[in-house]
């Protein structure tokens, strides 16, 4: 496919500085947008067309829109942060691509030129880099697509549109960055072999939301799901991925397969590989999670993931009691991996890993 050109349409009248310093001054998360926003249509026998980067505004959607109906949508989420000496880093955008088009195979969707999605991802951040804070704060950009069409038939669409919207966030959790509780669903089930857990899509989010709902009503963060099938082995949070760190330096995070392949979660695997730990892909059901928390085995657990970067777990809950781990707080290993991880991200650590693409001021 040739390069596709971006049009620029810049918006009539963006939020006035004062109003967006309030804005961006405790924006919390996915709660503050920025100014502008990338679209794209794909149509069949066009291809890609029409791509611009214009003010953000609402959709005209045909409410027969395929989307709305049978949930043909899957997106990204990536975070861009304010280098020290000016401009602008992305935490390894390529992967983000990869996996959207991983994502657009399962749901029968058109692939997106990995190209044409940095573009829009660097085009946004440029047009947007007063959104992009600075301090503890990052800039979340959302690309994501869904099919358009004006069709009930249950068939892949022939007409969809991509979008990246962006904003700026601080922690994701409400409370700020600090050690979270889980609650263990042995009710609900995220994902099947052979279903959409390992893509991106919005309907395992969906099917997702009882579960969080009741993790909430249970003084919870996050919902940790187990296996689908013997409801024994743990998977993975609504939202991120889950590392255990035991007594002898051995790290344990579960298997692909159903769940996600976040990409926190294969850095994380990496630094703590290169820091001397034991890196294992490896079933760990919930009892044995139980008995080793219990015995003191199990020194640290933690989520990652883009919103969520590195959160220690300091308790569990789940129908039959609760369990706390390690000292409840955040372990050595946990703050180690998050201050290596954001170091890098935030370019005050050396990115010898090439993660890092940046974008000009
Ligand atoms: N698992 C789920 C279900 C997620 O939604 C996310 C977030 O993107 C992750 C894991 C972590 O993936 P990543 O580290 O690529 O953000
Ligand atoms: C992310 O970490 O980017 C996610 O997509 C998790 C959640 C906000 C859905």
């Amino acid at each position: 496919m040739a390069k596709i050109s971006f049009e620029k349409v810049p918006h009539k009248s963006p939020t006035p500085a004062d109003k967006r310093t309030a804005l961006m001054a405790d924006p919390g998360f996915g709660r503050v947008f920025s100014d502008h926003m990338v679209t794209v249509q794909w149509t069949q026998g066009v291809g890609w067309h029409d791509a611009k980067v214009r003010a953000r505004e609402p959709f005209q959607m045909d409410p027969a829109a395929a989307v709305l109906h049978y949930a043909q949508e899957i997106f990204e989420g990536m975070k861009a942060y304010r280098k020290p000496g000016g401009g602008f880093g992305l935490f390894r955008p390529d992967e983000n691509a990869r996996r959207f088009n991983e994502s657009a195979k399962r749901m029968a969707m058109p692939d997106v030129p990995e190209e044409m999605f940095l573009e829009a991802i660097d085009q946004l951040v440029k047009v947007d880099a007063d959104w992009v804070p600075s301090g503890e704060g990052s800039y979340y950009l959302r690309p994501f697509m869904f099919a358009s069409e004006a069709f009930l038939g249950v068939r892949p669409a022939n007409e969809y549109i991509f979008c990246v919207i962006g904003c700026p966030v601080g922690a994701y959790f409400k409370g700020g960055f600090k050690t979270v509780q889980v609650w263990v669903s042995e009710e609900y089930t995220r994902a099947a072999p052979g279903g959409t857990g390992a893509a991106k899509c919005g309907g395992n989010y969906a099917s997702s939301l009882v579960a969080t709902k009741e993790a909430f009503d249970n003084g919870c963060d996050q919902v940790v799901f187990l296996d689908a099938v013997e409801r024994k082995w743990i998977d993975e949070l609504g939202g991120m991925n889950i590392f255990f760190v035991m007594d002898d330096r051995s790290i344990i995070t579960p298997p692909l397969n159903t769940i996600l392949p976040g990409i926190t979660r294969e850095s994380v695997m990496k630094l703590a590989s290169d820091a001397g730990y034991k890196v294992a892909e490896t079933p760990y059901s919930f009892d044995q999670w139980q008995a080793d928390a219990r015995s003191g085995k199990l020194r640290e657990a933690f989520a990652c993931g883009t919103a969520a970067v590195i959160a220690g777990i300091g308790k569990v809950k789940y129908r039959g009691g609760e369990f706390a781990i390690g000292n409840s707080g955040d372990g050595e290993a946990t703050t180690k991996l998050r201050a290596q991880l954001t170091g890098i991200q935030r370019g005050t650590v050396d990115d010898t890993y090439g993660w890092m693409r940046s974008v000009a001021a």
